[in-house]
């Protein structure tokens, strides 16, 4: 899949844009509030049908305009689609494919996956086990259907279980009816997460840890190793064992064990190195968790994912920003950049030909030529 067209009305700072990407990589430059991750919004959006900067819709209308649109043109499998999305007012967006509203916002993303990295992203290390699980169970809901299925069921008896602690005074009869069919699905879930770290997530780490070229840097990504901590309830499963844990959890008015408290480890010789890790490192290390992402889920499902990269780090050395170059360019994915000089461009060259450069300034976007970045 290639997004060879990208058009963009009233979104954000950007009043209208027309933009030729039919390039693998797609750099865009500017100042600092010149509308470059805007940019990469929109795209986001038509993906997503949300932001990732904002929960309220409304802020991505232009100031003073009532109406915003995206849309792009889908090359893929020597088809090109048309995919659109609008916002009206305070109203809902509206998808549309091929010209035929999209009543599942799902169908655009099944189209048209996409992964994101921004400066916030690298906090994955360090932030709430949340954010690490939802990372991985973004490529279980690509690659493995069934995970979605389960993960209803789960969320559902979840929710129902945790009611009935908060309300108190239940009878334990009816909660362990409940927990019997919490205990596996929960099993379930965690089952589909160490399998996809096992059989897809550990062995695509390390075949592109092995393509990059070796540099001190690179040690750290070749020895990375993971691990899926979960939080199950590990007894055999009696009235017994589920009587003594409801219990518990009649105490704690909620549900002690299950996926929604398990964790990812990233070890190195046995040890968690969340703690250790630079910044510089985290940010090498995290390209390497999204690339091998976009390619497990190319491999598997066909799809071709759109990655948006934003604000490639400046403040990293030569070499980790070498090897974060080289992994991009190994992810089989188109990638839309952005960044504050167009030396990026430059950078990217070096690998590839397949290069479209734009300068973006006061919300307004220009592609430049080879001339223009090499006078
Ligand atoms: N709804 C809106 N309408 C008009 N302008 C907006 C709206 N929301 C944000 N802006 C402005 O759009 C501009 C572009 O923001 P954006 O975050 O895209 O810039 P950027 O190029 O990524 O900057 P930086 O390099 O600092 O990250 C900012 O000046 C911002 O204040
Ligand atoms: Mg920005």
């Amino acid at each position: 899949m290639l997004i060879s067209q990208l058009k963009i009305f009233g979104f954000r700072n950007i009043e209208t844009a027309s933009l030729n990407t039919n390039k693998r990589v797609n750099v865009f430059y500017g100042k600092n509030g010149s509308g470059k991750t805007s940019i990469l919004e929109a795209l986001f959006f038509l993906s997503r049908a949300k932001s990732f900067r904002t929960s309220k819709k409304g802020e991505l209308l232009r100031d003073g305009s009532s109406l915003l649109a995206v849309s792009a043109d889908l090359q893929q499998h020597l088809e090109t689609h048309k995919l659109g999305i609008g916002l009206e007012g305070k109203g809902t967006t509206k998808l549309k494919l091929d010209g035929e509203v999209v009543t599942k916002l799902s169908q655009a993303s099944i189209l048209f996956p996409t992964q994101l990295i921004t400066p916030e992203s690298f906090d994955i290390f360090w932030s709430s086990p949340k954010a690490r699980r939802s990372f991985f169970d973004f490529g279980l809901f690509h690659v493995e259907h069934e995970f979605q299925n389960e993960w209803n069921v789960y969320s559902k008896i979840l929710k129902q279980t945790n009611a009935l602690l908060r309300r108190g005074g239940v009878n334990q009869k009816e909660l362990l009816y409940w927990y019997r069919g919490l205990v596996e699905s929960a099993n379930k879930i965690d089952h589909f997460r160490e399998l996809f770290l096992e059989e897809h997530f550990s062995k695509a780490i390390k075949e592109l840890a092995l393509e990059l070229e070796h540099n001190e840097k690179t040690d750290l990504l070749k020895n990375l190793l993971m691990r899926y901590k979960k939080k199950a309830f590990e007894q055999e499963i009696s009235d017994d064992s589920l009587l003594k844990q409801i219990e518990k959890d009649i105490k704690y008015k909620q549900v002690g064990f299950g996926p929604n408290r398990a964790d990812y480890l990233f070890l190195r010789d046995g040890e968690d190195m969340s703690s250790r890790l630079s910044r510089g490192q985290a940010k090498m290390l995290f390209y390497l968790l999204v690339v091998a992402m976009v390619n497990i889920i190319k491999q598997t499902t066909k799809k071709n994912i759109l990655l948006l990269v934003d604000d490639l780090p400046s403040e990293v050395d030569q070499q980790t920003r070498q090897t974060m170059l080289e992994m991009l360019l190994h992810s089989q994915a188109q990638i839309f950049v952005t960044g504050i000089e167009n030396n990026i461009a430059m950078e990217f060259m070096n690998y590839t030909d397949s290069v479209n450069v734009f300068h973006v300034e006061h919300g307004t976007v220009r592609q430049e030529s080879m001339e223009q970045l090499c006078p």
